[in-house]
């Protein structure tokens, strides 16, 4: 019955956030004015008083035009559908820019709480503008055979892919969990591709490494961010040059903070990490900082959330994956996070918000119904 009523109300927020709906309400209120109006009523058939309000007609049509328009919108925490109408299933992602589109990479969810594991395996999908979303099919999937490492119920999360400009290639990290062994292995997959379809896999083992992302730097250089030390520091660790591995070379930032979902970004020469406490899939209070080098010292800026004392408490209900820098604008990002939903991992929704500077340069978040790129960085 629960579900019967969450189809519902996804069907019907699926209808009410989509252009077409607003539209087709648009012409249904401009063709009394229009192609009907032309044409004489019959005079035992007069049609409804209300619709012979014309003017009143035109400007509901318009509201509903200019409602479809604002579709192009960022609604938070809503059923976000792909080209097919369904909703996208890519959570603890990340997003490249390349050859003028966007590439969402994520942790393809299946229902029920066994969809806590990898039962699929890495989804993409692509987009010009960041609102429409064509799904790209799985990326990267786990295998029937149960002698794989990745084989099927393994834990493949928070996958990152960047473009290694030297050798052409995407790469993907993830945090990787053997089967079977809860978070204990706390290992890194690396996979390889020629095209953003991804065609071969790699592995390497590296450090303890759980809640991960990448950044790859002005000057082509790439690193590994992730809870290191049974999640207790952040570790930075620089890649080789091909992206496939460490150099070696490796900073313990936040010594003793458990720090978890790492999401790195640069903006007007300095760094910025947001990240979050670590409570599992529950949401906690997301923690700042900056540097000017990323090899540190790094300082903590606090609670990058602006929003009621509960709203900052669980940062609106979500956990960071990714900050992404929007392609063609200067000084635009958007705070990409996860609402999970670990009882049916499948219905998780994303928190994209816009990151936001105050007086003094500190990135903050607010929570935003709805919003667009235009609207919100100039
Ligand atoms: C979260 C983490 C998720 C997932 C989860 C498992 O803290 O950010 O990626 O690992 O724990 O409980």
């Amino acid at each position: 019955m629960l579900y019967a009523w969450n189809y519902f109300q996804n069907q019907l927020q699926l209808i009410m956030t989509s252009r077409a709906f607003y539209l087709l309400a648009a012409l249904v209120f401009l063709l009394p004015n229009g192609v009907i109006a032309l044409s004489s009523p019959h005079p035992e058939h007069p049609r409804p008083q209300f619709f012979r309000e014309k003017w009143l007609n035109l400007k509901i049509a318009e509201k509903l035009v200019s409602l479809a328009s604002t579709r192009a919108n960022f609604v938070p925490g809503a059923i976000w559908p792909d080209n097919q109408g369904v909703h996208i299933n890519a959570h603890g992602g990340g997003i490249i820019h390349t050859n003028g589109r966007y590439y969402w990479f994520g942790e393809y969810k299946t229902g029920g709480p066994e969809g806590n594991t990898a039962m699929v395996g890495v989804s993409c999908y692509s987009s010009e503008n960041l609102y429409e979303w064509k799904n790209e099919g799985i990326v990267l999937s786990v295998s029937d055979d149960t002698t794989s490492v990745i084989r099927k119920g393994c834990v493949i999360e928070r996958p990152k892919v960047i473009f290694n400009k030297a050798t052409g290639k995407f790469i993907m990290w993830f945090h990787h969990e053997l089967f079977g062994q809860g978070y204990c292995a706390a290992m890194s997959g690396i996979a390889v591709a020629d095209a953003v379809n991804l065609l071969g896999r790699d592995f390497s083992r590296g450090q303890m490494a759980r809640d991960m992302t990448l950044f790859v730097d002005g000057d082509g250089k790439a690193y590994h961010i992730y809870s290191s030390e049974e999640n207790s520091t952040t570790q930075i660790s620089l890649l080789t040059d091909d992206y496939l591995s460490y150099t070696g070379k490796y900073v313990r930032a936040f010594v003793g903070r458990y720090m978890e979902a790492p999401a790195l970004f640069k903006h007007k020469g300095k760094y910025y990490f947001m990240g979050s406490d670590c409570t599992g899939w529950a949401p906690n209070a997301a923690r700042s900082a900056v540097a000017s080098s990323i090899w540190g010292p790094w300082k903590e800026l606090g609670n990058p959330c602006r929003g009621t004392a509960e709203e900052n408490e669980k940062t609106f209900w979500s956990q960071s994956t990714y900050i992404l820098p929007v392609e063609g604008k200067r000084n635009a990002f958007i705070f990409m996070a996860d609402r999970w939903n670990p009882d049916n991992p499948i219905e998780g929704r994303y928190i994209w918000l816009a990151v936001q500077f105050d007086p003094a340069g500190k990135p903050f978040i607010r929570w935003m119904d709805q919003w667009n790129l235009e609207e919100s960085f100039n």
